[in-house]
């Protein structure tokens, strides 16, 4: 072979061994690397995140996992705020969010978390389904608002949000809510059943959801 052949042969084995280190290291989150995306086959997860001081937020976190769990092929996790890492929020295809009220508003330190997801964390929550639910002690506690703010941080976020629905089974007619919530006391002691409901079917619709955008990701 010529000396000019084997030159030749020389820089394109090179080319090809650096193309392959760029992209090995692109595949282990190096400098320029696209965000880590969950996985796009297999089970689509569910993450379930509160905060609760006395337990009302908590126990509607654990209805919204049952809901989930009623969809076949769908995981779910529940963690308290102080518990999530950046990998189990990009992990998730689907994130719940729940707090409870105070002063008809969201807790400071469920605010803070939240910001530093974005600002400190950065992650990237891009399409993720999202769904939001509160417990308040009045009946006017200020609840709805924390879903609708909770809410707004998603759609803020890049997230599809969506709420339950519910099937009035008399007349067929289907209703959507913004999320769920619960009464806690003292006029409406404790999280209800039908409170439960509300929360088992937040589940459900958010898995349903997070299971089908999944489908036509993997699909494309
Ligand atoms: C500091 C503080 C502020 C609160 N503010 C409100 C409020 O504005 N409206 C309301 O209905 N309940 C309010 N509550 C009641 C809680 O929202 C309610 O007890 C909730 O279910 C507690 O959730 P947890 O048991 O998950 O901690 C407040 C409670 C605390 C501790």
């Amino acid at each position: 072979m010529k000396p000019g052949g084997d030159h030749g042969a020389f820089m394109s084995a090179l080319f090809c061994a650096v193309t392959l280190l760029n992209a090995l290291h692109a595949a282990h989150g190096g400098q320029g690397a696209e965000p880590v995306k969950p996985a796009q086959t297999g089970t689509a997860q569910v993450l379930v995140v509160y905060y609760s001081r006395t337990g009302n937020t908590e126990q509607m976190a654990r209805g919204v996992a049952e809901g989930v769990k009623r969809v076949p092929g769908v995981a779910v996790t529940v963690k308290k705020i102080s518990e999530v890492s950046k990998e189990d929020l990009q992990a998730a295809d689907g994130i719940v969010l729940g707090c409870p009220t105070y002063f008809a508003n969201i807790p400071g330190e469920m605010k803070t978390a939240l910001d530093d997801w974005n600002w400190k964390l950065k992650v990237d929550f891009t399409d993720k389904v999202g769904g939001a639910f509160a417990t308040a002690g009045g009946q006017v506690g200020g609840q709805e608002h924390v879903v609708v703010s909770l809410l707004l941080f998603m759609l803020h976020n890049r997230m599809i949000v969506a709420g339950p629905l519910y099937r009035n089974e008399k007349t067929g007619s289907v209703w959507a809510e913004s999320g769920a919530a619960a009464i806690t006391g003292p006029l409406d002691v404790g999280v209800g059943e039908a409170e439960l409901d509300g929360a088992r079917r937040l589940g459900e619709r958010v898995a349903t959801l997070t299971k089908k955008l999944r489908a036509r990701v993997i699909s494309e």
